[in-house]
């Protein structure tokens, strides 16, 4: 018996394997499970699930709080198994069935989820499984790798599996800050004023009597494949600090550039990785994810403090961080992704939020989330979350996908996730646009002149002269508006003459 791991020895006769655990989740459910990122997802019960749907027929609506790893996403879609899927994904099998119309998805602020079904707008989980490194003497949760929404999932279940991994230490414990908004009218600001601050608990504070088996698991998570900078994504760091540079020499950041966000990624690990040999100092975090690019500035001496939701790192970088982990803990926190991404919270520290694009158009409007308009990627993920409230909204992609088939930079966005309202900076690997003030023919100038990959900047500029003829306070030839994106569907060139 793991009773160092299973501290209320009341709960001791509730462990059994996750095949019998897995018996509590019935057709038809809807099932919370951790998860965010692929850190701390639930891993045993959800295999025997699988397992189950391949010679039963056993289809549930999941929900998590972010990706999930070890394969889960592709089993449990090619298995049948998910009706609904929500609240982000990032699989390309489940992304296939999702555009293949077989699995429903629900594409959420992150933020959001836990928040609706607190108001009872979405169905609460039937059964919660929740990844543990232990459960405490009064049989509260501490979660590993990810806060995400356990804790709200596991809160608002009929029934919760605990998965305790002997994968992470127990050194992990006090790791987590685990703040629940109360119910409305009661509901009080969140008292957060600093990205180091703790305001909650350190388990998720369960009664134990709804806890209806533990399965001890030994499974891994999945490590992230994030990519080293290559000469694109080198260029885009270097943009984005130069622009802080500027930014702190005119008096409107200060030196530690304030409380960062950025999104996940291998762009995103660049921009970050950027920061250590920039002339910044006193960083701090205040994002969802925290990556390798974290722990290289903790050790660089650059990084005060990092609050996420959940840890991912790539299998050498996690061997080392979880391998030593008293030498970060002190500096960092997760806390669950309804807090991480608040947009009170945001707002009140001034973030800089630094998210993705798939492509944006003239204007800087912005599509995160369905290639070609009609094709789901991944998620809007945490990025509106953050856009509208950040003290600085700033979105990265390359300026061309597919061997350059593709502009990412596009008369008209084909989808809107971010609106031109909540951008404020634009960058490529040719350039930073600032739209900052800027009234939409001013920007369009900005976009083009500064983002636009060579190969496409004649025909935007030759598609906004045109559209300025028309006039308009945001013009267009909205005939043309979306040719580009219905050339690259039948001709496999977004410039392939008709
Ligand atoms: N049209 C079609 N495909 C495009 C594209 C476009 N305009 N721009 C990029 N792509 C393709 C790339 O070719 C690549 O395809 P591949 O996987 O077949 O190689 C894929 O999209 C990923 O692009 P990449 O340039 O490698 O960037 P990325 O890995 O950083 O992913 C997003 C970019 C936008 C898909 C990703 O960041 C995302 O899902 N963002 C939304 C959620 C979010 O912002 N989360 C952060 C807060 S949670």
């Amino acid at each position: 018996m793991h009773s160092e791991r299973i501290r209320l020895a009341a709960l001791h006769d509730k462990v059994m394997s996750a095949a019998e655990a897995a018996f509590l989740i019935k057709d038809g459910m809807t099932v919370g499970m951790s998860g965010f990122a692929c850190a701390g997802d639930a891993k045993a019960v959800p295999f025997a699930l699988v397992e189950r749907a391949s010679h039963e027929p056993l289809s549930i609506s999941l929900i998590t709080g972010a990706s999930i790893g070890n394969g889960l996403d592709k089993l449990m879609a090619e298995s049948g198994l998910l009706a609904r899927r929500m609240p982000f994904q990032a699989d390309p099998a489940l992304r296939k069935a999702i555009n293949d119309g077989k699995v429903m998805f629900v594409d959420q602020h992150l933020s959001e989820t836990v928040e609706q079904m607190r108001s009872h707008q979405l169905k609460r989980p039937d059964v919660t499984v929740v990844e543990a490194v232990a459960i405490t003497e009064e049989g509260h949760i501490v979660p590993t790798a990810s806060v995400g929404n356990s804790a709200n999932l596991a809160l608002f279940a009929d029934q919760v599996i605990v998965e305790i991994s002997l994968r992470y230490g127990t050194d992990l414990e006090g790791l987590h800050d685990i703040y629940i908004p109360a119910d409305r009218p009661e509901r009080a600001p969140i008292p957060l004023t600093r990205p180091d601050e703790r305001i909650g608990c350190t388990a998720i504070p369960i009664d134990p009597a709804r806890i209806a088996a533990i399965v001890i698991s030994e499974y891994r998570d999945s490590p992230s494949n994030v990519q080293p900078a290559d000469g694109e994504t080198q260029a885009i760091a270097n943009h984005l600090i130069g622009f802080f540079a500027q930014e702190v020499e005119a008096g409107r950041l200060p030196r530690n550039l304030g409380p960062l966000q950025v999104g996940v990624g291998s762009i995103a690990n660049a921009v970050m990785a950027g920061l250590v040999e920039a002339p910044f100092e006193n960083l701090s975090m205040y994002s969802e994810v925290l990556q390798d690019s974290t722990f290289e500035l903790f050790d660089a001496g650059k990084l005060d403090f990092a609050s996420g939701s959940s840890i991912v790192l790539s299998a050498a970088r996690g061997a080392q961080v979880f391998g030593d982990f008293a030498r970060y803990k002190e500096r960092l926190v997760l806390r669950p992704q309804e807090i991480s991404n608040h947009p009170e919270v945001a707002r009140r520290l001034g973030i800089i939020g630094i998210n993705t694009a798939l492509e944006f158009d003239l204007y800087g409007n912005v599509n995160s989330t369905h290639v070609g308009g009609t094709r789901m990627m991944n998620g809007i993920g945490g990025s509106g979350d953050f856009a509208r409230s950040a003290h600085t909204s700033i979105f990265v992609t390359k300026s061309i996908a597919k061997d350059g088939a593709i502009s990412s930079v596009v008369p008209m966005v084909s989808h809107v996730d971010h609106t031109e309202h909540d951008v404020d900076i634009l960058v490529t690997e040719q350039g930073l646009a600032d739209l900052r003030g800027l009234a939409p023919r001013e920007r369009a100038r900005a976009i083009i002149d500064n983002c636009v990959h060579p190969e496409y900047r004649a025909a935007l500029e030759d598609y906004f002269a045109r559209a300025c003829e028309r006039g308009g306070q945001t013009p267009h030839v909205l005939e043309e508006a979306l040719s580009w994106h219905i050339n690259q569907e039948r001709r496999g060139h977004m410039l392939a003459a008709g």
